[in-house]
């Protein structure tokens, strides 16, 4: 796992400057802080996992309501870039149609988070491919005929 940052209690300060001069805009240090939507969901429909080019892994739990995102969760084994990106990625899509969260794209989130650091663009790419995978693989479930045609839009 690379560039992961430990908080200990009362060090939020320091954590806060110190992503804030590595190039973490307020929004992303936010998201990074509070982790609000960081675990797992016990009743989920579908949960898959990938790993990124610099080793990190993501898992997505997806519960979908009457072909809507009810609610999304993600762990993270990674950096303060994937965390802001994961957590800006469920607001983004949380009560969505399904359809339309599999729209999401890396610049949505850019947009969300405004700024963090150039090297961690790869960060938002795995929480988005991550997302798009576990909908995939849900909508498989649901309907398997277009398994191929869907397996072959994940490795985009
Ligand atoms: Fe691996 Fe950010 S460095 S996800």
């Amino acid at each position: 796992m690379s560039g992961e940052i430990i908080e200990t209690t009362g060090a939020s300060n320091g954590i806060r400057e110190m992503l804030s001069n590595a190039g973490y805009s307020d929004k992303a240090i936010q998201y990074y802080i509070e982790k609000p939507y960081m675990g797992v969901l016990p009743d989920a429909d579908q949960v898959s996992e990938m790993t990124g080019t610099c080793g990190d892994t993501m898992a997505v739990y997806l519960k979908v309501t009457h072909g809507k995102v009810a609610d999304v969760m993600y762990q993270v084994m990674g950096c303060a870039g994937a965390v802001s990106a994961a957590m800006a990625a469920v607001d983004l899509v949380k009560g969505k149609k399904i359809e339309d969260a599999r729209d999401l794209e890396d610049g949505d989130i850019f947009r969300v988070l405004q700024d963090i650091p150039v090297q961690k663009h790869h960060c938002i790419q795995l929480a988005v491919k991550a997302l798009h995978k576990t909908i995939d693989a849900y909508q498989q479930s649901q309907n398997p005929i277009s398994k191929t045609q869907s397996s072959n839009d994940a490795t985009k």
